[in-house]
């Protein structure tokens, strides 16, 4: 019997998304506000889904306690109040787009998170606009 435990979390980030091989035209063509050259701000909420087998002993997948705090320290913490381009390392050179976010998300969160629970990332650039990661 898998169960899926889910934590809502949020953080305020800025971004600007461009591609250094393209114009300034086809850039702003393809990313239109987001291209904007002195970078904007998101409300991103980021929702992390662990499933598992819960535990006889505990009665938990996972203690939310310590998903928490693994999503604050870890993720919170790296990109709230940033500028995931100038401050982000990850983002040096990888567009942070909603699906990038996601993934460095889920690749970080991966590292602190049981191998024996599936791992499930949603993340919320408006509140219209989302995308899911799962690691495949
Ligand atoms: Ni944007």
């Amino acid at each position: 019997m898998k169960v899926t435990v889910c934590r809502k979390e949020h953080f305020n980030a800025a971004h600007r998304l461009f591609n250094s091989e393209w114009s300034d035209e086809k850039n702003s063509e393809v990313f239109g506000k987001c291209n904007l050259p002195n970078y904007h701000g998101h409300n991103y909420d980021l929702i992390v889904k662990v499933s598992g087998e819960v535990d006889p002993k505990t009665g938990y997948v996972i203690d939310t306690k310590i998903l928490k705090q693994i999503i604050r320290e870890k993720i919170i913490k790296k990109f709230d109040h940033q500028n995931l381009n100038l401050d982000v390392g990850e983002f040096g050179t990888l567009n942070p787009t909603a699906e990038n976010i996601a993934i460095i998300t889920w690749q970080i969160l991966r590292k602190s998170i049981s191998s024996a629970l599936d791992l499930k990332v949603i993340l919320f650039e408006t509140e219209r606009n989302f995308v899911e990661y799962s690691g495949e």
